[in-house]
């Protein structure tokens, strides 16, 4: 059990393309009373004004530039679609700094259909919401998909190309056996953007790594089954740190 001094474990999550920390907020609210979260706005995204960056290795320096200037010691990593690109780039270059991986509706290489991307030149708005529609299961309601789209749209064309180009020239495909983080892959069993054969691979790639697959969830698995999703991180995390949430 923590002790009266005990600090939080700190947990950070990291959104996906065209997103922003506000997505974590079923998850913020359910983890805040054990752990320390923080779920990051990535440059040009929800609060943050920075200028967008198209690559996974350059918004990787950005996520530990920032756990290090919040003094975040040895993180849980979390990241989603983009931002699960960023946590593998983490853990492989920055392993020391953090203290396990959680990859959400995520893939060793994220190829983007070239369409997406020409949408997006030409027209943005029909884009996302062509974007939104892929993003949640069949079951969906409207109003959720078209509050994901209208979120969607706060970021910038830019912003999203910026997003897309990243995914589209991450791979890690034959680096996932230096990993050496417990590691938690989880995923929407009607992903379409990142099927579940992706998050598979991840499992058997990874050593170790652990394989949720969501029923009733799409690609935004976190926001669509939140009880379900934040009881699979939960179980792995108190399996990963069995002395407690705390340091
Ligand atoms: N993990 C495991 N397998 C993967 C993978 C991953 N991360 N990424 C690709 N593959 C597999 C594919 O399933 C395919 O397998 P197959 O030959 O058995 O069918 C093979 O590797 C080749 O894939 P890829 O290089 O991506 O080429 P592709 O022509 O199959 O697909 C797209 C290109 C863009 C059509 C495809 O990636 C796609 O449909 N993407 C989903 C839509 C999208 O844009 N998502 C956005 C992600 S952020």
């Amino acid at each position: 059990m923590a002790g009266a001094c005990s600090i939080k474990r700190n947990l950070v999550f990291i959104h996906g393309s065209g997103g922003s920390g506000a997505l974590w907020a079923y998850q913020a609210q359910y983890f805040s009373q054990a752990y320390h979260v923080v779920a990051v706005d990535l440059p040009g995204h929800g609060r943050n004004r920075g200028e967008p960056i198209n690559t996974i290795p350059g918004l990787a320096e950005f996520v530990i530039s920032e756990i290090l200037r919040l003094g975040l010691a040895s993180p849980i990593v979390a990241g989603h679609s983009l931002g699960s690109a960023i946590a593998l780039q983490l853990a492989l270059d920055h392993a020391e700094a953090l203290s396990a991986l959680v990859v959400v509706g995520g893939g060793a290489r994220l190829k983007v259909l070239p369409s997406i991307r020409e949408g997006i030149l030409t027209n943005h708005d029909a884009a996302v919401e062509s974007m939104a529609s892929y993003a949640f299961a069949k079951g969906a309601s409207k109003a959720v998909v078209d509050r994901a789209a209208t979120e969607m749209r706060k970021v910038s064309a830019e912003t999203l190309l910026a997003d897309l180009d990243a995914c589209n020239n991450f791979d890690v495909m034959q680096r996932l056996g230096g990993i050496q983080l417990p590691t938690l892959a989880i995923v929407g069993q009607e992903d379409f953007m990142t099927p579940v054969k992706y998050s598979e691979f991840l499992k058997a790639g990874i050593p170790g790594a652990n394989l949720e697959v969501i029923p009733n969830a799409g690609h935004m698995v976190m926001i669509e089954q939140p009880y379900l999703f934040n009881a699979a991180l939960d179980k792995f995390l108190s399996l990963t740190f069995p002395r407690g949430r705390s340091e």
